[in-house]
């Protein structure tokens, strides 16, 4: 059965997030492509006795979404740090289709950040439903209870405290999340935009 491969990321030396919380956190992200393929391999050898194996499947398959989404959010978060940090322009397509939803960009990522500092672990992120053309601002639990099904993650923000302990104290997660953002390459967004959105949606706007 073909592995999924664990993903290297162009990261440059980041504002406020050390390079030992970075380490600490791609390790993690590793463990998550490792379990990953193991479940999956686990998941073949239960199935040539499905019957017997009920039990232990059942817990393969509770597994499955955990280390899967564990493994693709963090594909999507270290590689919105990629390249260089870029802050939003306010005239690029997603800052402006922000703004017209949300009345500004700033008040956007103020409601962004705010759920992000709420209690618990898990993901703050930025979906965009290309049906009704909205964003969706949502929390996801761990990091697969919430999420929404088949809408593009244009941003996504880990929220657990494996995130930011190395450097910040719990009290001090709102200095993580500046962090976060001082770091974007607002880029990555913006493209991920433009694949599910693209000229359709400032056709309508
Ligand atoms: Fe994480």
């Amino acid at each position: 059965m073909q592995s999924y491969p664990k993903q290297t990321f162009a990261l440059p030396a980041l504002d406020g997030i050390s390079p030992a919380q970075l380490a600490v956190h791609l390790d993690l992200y590793a463990g998550y492509v490792t379990n990953l393929n193991k479940l999956r391999d686990t998941e073949g050898d239960l199935m040539q006795d499905p019957e017997r194996n009920a039990y232990a499947l059942a817990e393969v398959h509770r597994r499955l979404a955990f280390e899967f989404d564990g493994m693709r959010m963090h594909e999507i978060y270290f590689a919105q740090w990629e390249g260089q940090p870029a802050p939003a322009v306010p005239v690029g397509p997603l800052a402006m289709a922000l703004a017209q939803q949300f009345g500004s960009y700033e008040a956007w990522e103020h409601q962004f950040k705010a759920l992000g500092m709420r209690r618990g672990i898990g993901w703050t992120v930025l979906y965009f439903d290309a049906k009704l053309q909205v964003f969706i601002n949502a929390w996801v639990d761990d990091h697969e209870h919430g999420q929404l099904t088949g809408l593009p993650v244009l941003l996504a923000m880990d929220m657990w405290e494996h995130a930011y302990m190395v450097d910040y104290a719990p009290a001090k997660k709102a200095d993580y999340i500046a962090a976060f953002f001082r770091n974007l390459n607002w880029s990555v967004a913006e493209q991920r935009f433009w694949t599910v959105a693209g000229q359709r949606f400032l056709k309508v706007s």
